[in-house]
């Protein structure tokens, strides 16, 4: 008979969390009872896991002693205070906050990319996921490492207003609707106006000028290549988008990569799929949103630098974040999860 595994979904209400409850059905993920847990105010809400349906309780009430391992979709604070909860009751957490994604202590995992740091997880018995660009951006570059030295990486991340949770999705319809209709606009979650615009700054500006999310994710994905002085400058902006992150990525090679090669290496990478034949590209909506993989489109030679190429990555964020948590789970199992 197949082990299976007690699981709880911390902040199962959200988008990510909803989205680790469908994925948990769809890959057969081999699950014992699940628990739905979110704030109080979704207590008694019903949620679907497959054929299931689930109670939500509430995540301050919870006892994880009852449960193998915890999926947290929260926002850091939260994680901060009960991670540890989780954890002293025997539990394995898989974080998906930004808390734990520095510490060095803690495996920041990406399974098609880095397995082997998972190793790390039993010190603490965390193991941190990192956020959707930097899973997008990994999967993309770590082919090409492989085969060339990375001399200069540019990208413009334009991030769905999904990476800001489900208040931000519902800000965006609000406002949506409210111009359509001829009525004035509020914004709670966003500092200005997002519907029909685009906001230049995600996150807190922290270093000289630069935000907190540029910030972050030249740091996740340093850690999780392995690369601590990968020469990548990003800028991230908030585009009114619901769902799919784009990456529009400029990178010059040591070596010069002829087009072939470099289609080539990206159609053979795992989690890549090449979008870019006979003309078409990859979108947001039409082809990443509910699907797994970073579609790869518009993959040209720079007019200037002869060992410069662009490459637009698009991804469906918020499923992108989920299935990299599962994906880390699936890799627990595998390596004998207790
Ligand atoms: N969205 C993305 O694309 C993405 C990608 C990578 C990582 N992440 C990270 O994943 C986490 C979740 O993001 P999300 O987009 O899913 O957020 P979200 O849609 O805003 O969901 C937040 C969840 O937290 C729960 N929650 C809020 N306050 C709570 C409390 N006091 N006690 C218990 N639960 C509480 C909410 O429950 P209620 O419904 O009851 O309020 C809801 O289930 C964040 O750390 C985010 O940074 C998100």
């Amino acid at each position: 008979m197949t082990k299976t595994y007690d699981v709880a979904v911390v902040g199962a209400t959200g988008l990510v969390g909803e989205t680790l409850l469908t994925l948990l059905a769809e890959r057969n993920f081999p699950v014992g009872q699940v628990y739905a847990l979110a704030s109080e105010n979704s207590f008694g809400k019903e949620l679907e896991c497959g054929r299931k349906t689930l109670d939500v309780e509430e995540l301050a009430e919870f006892d994880f002693s009852k449960v193998h391992l915890a999926f947290f979709a929260v926002d850091a604070a939260l994680a901060a205070e009960y991670v540890p909860l989780a954890t002293q009751a025997g539990c394995t957490v898989i974080d998906n906050s930004t808390h734990y994604r520095n510490n060095v202590e803690i495996p920041l995992v990406i399974p098609a990319i880095n397995p082997e740091a998972l190793a790390g997880y039993k010190n603490k018995n965390i193991i941190a996921s990192p956020g959707s660009s930097t899973i997008q951006l990994a999967l993309a570059l770590k082919p090409i490492l492989n085969v060339a030295k990375l001399m200069r990486i540019q990208i413009l991340a334009c991030e769905a207003v999904s990476g800001a949770g489900r208040r931000a999705v519902d800000e965006l319809a609000g406002q949506t609707a409210s111009l359509l209709s001829g009525r004035p606009v509020e914004s709670k979650v966003f500092e200005k106006q997002i519907a029909f615009n685009l906001l230049p700054q995600v996150g807190d500006l922290i270093e000289q000028g630069h935000t907190q999310q540029e910030m972050s994710l030249l740091k996740e994905i340093r850690r999780v290549l392995a690369q601590p002085n990968l020469p990548l400058s990003p800028t991230v902006i908030r585009a009114p988008v619901f769902f799919g992150t784009v990456l529009e990525m400029y990178f010059e090679t040591e070596i010069q990569l002829p087009l072939t090669q470099l289609e080539s290496v990206l159609e053979n990478a795992k989690g890549l799929e090449v979008f870019a034949k006979h003309g078409d590209y990859p979108t947001p909506v039409v082809e990443a949103a509910n699907h797994d993989p970073v579609y790869v489109g518009r993959i040209r030679a720079d007019l200037t630098q002869p060992n410069g190429h662009h490459l637009w990555l698009v991804s469906d964020n918020v499923r992108g974040a989920a299935l990299n948590s599962v994906q880390i789970a699936e890799l627990l199992v595998q390596t004998g999860l207790k």
